[in-house]
């Protein structure tokens, strides 16, 4: 298994603008918003993004799923097609509860990405092969109420979190809006709808 942003890149600039990832965070035509990807994983939907002229932070704790990250974006520093998007991309290997209210009010992030590995049972025949084997490597993540209260305090404008298109909201707070995805959904979380002072 490795990370690979090669077939991403595959895709048109227009169907990657019409990914729902894109829509839940907000971009729209070239904008250079920050975004801080707290979930960092194989980095797929941070690449989607980045792609679109985001500047994307990724924050990833487990030391084997970090390492192919690297490993990706090592790769794809040397490829021409990947190259301007990768440019975008940073990584950290932390716990992103301990990093994220640094990096947020360092950057003045637009937007906390949060993608946590599904506790549900019985989406299996949904999940992508490789989201199959970081489940088995990883166990579900199933402490991430603590990082979803640092991004509301951290993000400047919006929160974004993927969910499994029949799940629960996470508790504590209700979406301002959802994007439904193909077999997920995308919660939005306004914090500041101008992007101003709060
Ligand atoms: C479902 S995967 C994310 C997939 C990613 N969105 C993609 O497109 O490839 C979730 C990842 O978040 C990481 N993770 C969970 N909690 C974290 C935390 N507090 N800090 C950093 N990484 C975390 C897990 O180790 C796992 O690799």
């Amino acid at each position: 298994m490795r990370a690979d942003f090669a077939p991403l890149a595959r895709q048109r600039a227009a169907s990657l603008r019409g990914e729902a990832v894109a829509r839940a965070v907000g971009l729209k035509g070239g904008q250079a918003l920050t975004v801080i990807d707290a979930t960092a994983g194989l980095g797929k939907d941070a690449f989607v993004l980045a792609s679109l002229g985001a500047r994307v932070h990724l924050i990833e704790r487990s030391p084997v799923v970090a390492a192919l990250l690297a490993d990706a974006l090592g790769r794809a520093e040397q490829d021409p097609a990947l190259a301007p998007a990768v440019a975008r991309m940073t990584l950290y290997e932390s716990d992103a509860q301990r990093l994220l209210p640094v990096l947020a009010a360092e950057l003045a992030a637009e937007v906390v990405y949060l993608d946590p590995m599904y506790p549900e049972a019985g989406t299996k025949g949904q999940v992508k092969k490789d989201m199959q084997l970081l489940r088995m490597l990883l166990g579900p993540d199933t402490d991430i109420t603590p990082l979803f209260e640092a991004a509301l305090a951290g993000a400047r404008r919006r929160v974004v979190v993927k969910r499994p298109r029949r799940a629960p909201p996470l508790p504590g707070r209700l979406p301002s809006h959802s994007i439904d995805g193909r077999s997920t959904r995308f919660d939005v979380y306004l914090v500041s709808p101008t992007g101003g002072p709060r």
